[in-house]
């Protein structure tokens, strides 16, 4: 197993999702080379809940990288998990479009895509630069 699977699937294991019961974990590999995980985090304010790619962003920065060079997904399911359209567009704004996005299974399948390909057309930095 890779060290990205390895570290979703131990964010994986970690989740808080008592109420949906669905476990998600994430880790991305940064530019520099290192490995950050998140884990989803339920609320019973359903919407104050939190997806595994957000909380491994936010790992990300705090540890002070802000370029995806992939990103690895895992849940639970006989179809691939994919990042919800909030979180594409969270992992966008530390990518490039060809940024590998890893969708995996527990069993270790996985199947690669890029951010660009699940988020055609994405709001980006140069929107604002135009302004
Ligand atoms: N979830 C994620 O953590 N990431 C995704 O990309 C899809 C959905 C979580 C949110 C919620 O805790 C649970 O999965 C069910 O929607």
């Amino acid at each position: 197993m890779s060290e990205l699977f390895t570290a979703a699937k131990a964010a994986f294991d970690r989740a808080y999702a008592p109420y949906s019961k669905f476990h998600v974990g994430a880790a991305i590999r940064a530019k520099s080379g290192r490995v950050y995980s998140g884990c989803n985090v339920e609320n019973v304010a359903y919407p104050e809940g939190t997806c595994a790619e957000a909380g491994a962003i936010a790992a990300m920065v705090n540890g002070g990288d802000t370029e995806i060079a992939e990103i690895l997904v895992i849940a639970d399911s006989d179809q691939w998990i994919t990042p919800c359209g909030g979180c594409r567009q969270k992992i966008l704004e530390f990518s490039t479009p060809d940024t590998p996005v890893i969708l995996a299974r527990l069993n270790g399948e996985t199947h690669e895509t890029s951010i660009g390909k699940i988020l055609p057309g994405g709001f980006d930095k140069s929107y604002l630069a135009e302004g």
